[in-house]
């Protein structure tokens, strides 16, 4: 692309995070809690929803000002009717190296083939506990593990040329027990296992500090158990760290967003299945362009779409989770304050 759009610190827009569906058939505690998310609890209708031509023209908008890799999120993205044509247009999109996916699985084995086929490069499957009860309590109590873990099997068969990827959010005294098990499982499979720090999205979930397990203090747990050597970066601003068994049983990584914010290299940007924009995880509120995708004068043309998003980029300045170090810090050790209106996950998909 010509004019990559750089923010105020900088910084590059090269990720797109797709979210195509607000709701998830889990109920993730940390997530979408069951009593904040009850049996009748109002998502989105389908008309407010983007429909897929309206997610192609943004996706095509950003790849001009410099976005290279897609991810589709939700919610549940599995869940969105029909994802598998979303994903053929999105790959054919100039620029776009990059499609991704992130789901929980569950409905993985039946629509991997079709992934695959449509142009899909990668998957990874949020995967927190493979006990059947943590997994359970973790996942709400919706859906079976069994069903997750053939998921996985029918993506790694599928084939996607960027591979498969398993996302385990560790919780102290809730999963970190069982992370040397879920390793183990992965290990020699091609599959790679990343440890993410639990953080404190949203406002539904309760995070406190404590609950958080440093990946440096993980990193030296398994250390004992088997010999890791770090890898380099894949690409600039990768957000996990890499490590290889040194036995060659594959690689893992890290992902210390609380301990060691990586905002400095953060090239995402998020759109909501109802059309916002929000150019970070913590934002409180987001950009509608949906009013500008679906504007009858004239006036929501492809061209003022560009624009917007160019502005909205160069306006930027978040560094949510620095700050947060930065504030606990403190000498008083005052607790990091959470504010009440911060998006929630589910609506941009993490
Ligand atoms: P690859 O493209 O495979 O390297 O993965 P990715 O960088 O797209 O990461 P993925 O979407 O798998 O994210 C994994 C987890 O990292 C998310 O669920 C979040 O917990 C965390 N994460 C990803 N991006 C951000 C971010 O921009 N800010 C923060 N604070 N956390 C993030
Ligand atoms: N902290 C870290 N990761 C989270 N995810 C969801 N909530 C959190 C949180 N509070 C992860 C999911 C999934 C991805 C979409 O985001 O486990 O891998
Ligand atoms: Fe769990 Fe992901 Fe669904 Fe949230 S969106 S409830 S993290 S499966
Ligand atoms: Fe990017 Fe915000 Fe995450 Fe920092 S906290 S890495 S700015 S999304």
């Amino acid at each position: 692309t010509d004019r990559p759009v750089l923010d105020r610190r900088g910084r590059p827009l090269r990720d797109l995070r797709i979210s195509v569906m607000d709701r998830c058939n889990f109920r993730c505690p940390y997530c979408m809690p069951e009593a904040a998310y009850p049996e009748g609890f109002r998502f989105l209708s389908p008309p407010e929803r983007l429909d897929f031509d309206e997610i192609a023209r943004v996706a095509r908008m950003a790849a001009a000002l410099g976005v290279t890799k897609l991810r589709l999120t939700g919610g549940e993205p599995l869940l969105r009717p029909g994802l598998a044509d979303l994903v053929a247009r999105l790959v054919r999109i100039p620029g776009i190296d990059d499609v991704a996916l992130t789901t929980n699985g569950v409905l993985l084995d039946r629509q991997a083939g079709a992934l695959r086929a449509a142009g899909l490069h990668r998957v990874t499957v949020s995967l927190d506990s493979l006990d059947p009860r943590v997994f359970a309590r973790l996942s709400g109590g919706r859906a079976e593990l069994a069903a997750v873990l053939r998921g996985i099997d029918a993506a790694r068969h599928a084939g996607f040329p960027g591979g498969v990827k398993i996302n385990t959010v560790v919780q102290r005294g809730v999963n970190d027990d069982g992370v040397p098990d879920l390793l183990a499982h992965f290990r020699h499979t091609g599959v790679v296992v990343r440890l993410i720090e639990y953080m404190d999205v949203g406002s539904r979930n309760g995070w406190t500090r404590d609950d958080v397990v440093p990946s440096r203090a993980l990193l030296a747990r398994l250390g004992t158990l088997w010999p890791l050597e770090p890898l380099l970066p894949n690409y600039r601003g990768e957000v996990a760290r890499r490590y290889r068994y040194v036995d060659g049983g594959g690689e893992i990584g890290f992902i210390a967003s609380v301990s060691a914010p990586f905002c400095g290299g953060c090239s995402r940007a998020r759109l909501s299945s109802e059309g916002r924009l929000y150019t970070c995880l913590f934002a409180t509120e987001g950009t509608d362009l949906r009013a500008i995708l679906r504007d009858q004068s004239g006036a929501g043309d492809d061209e003022r779409l560009r624009q917007v998003l160019s502005r909205i980029w160069r306006d930027r300045a978040d560094r949510y989770s620095e700050a947060r170090v930065e504030d606990t810090a403190q000498a008083d050790g005052t607790k990091y304050k959470q504010t009440h209106e911060k998006i929630e996950m589910h609506y941009i998909g993490g």
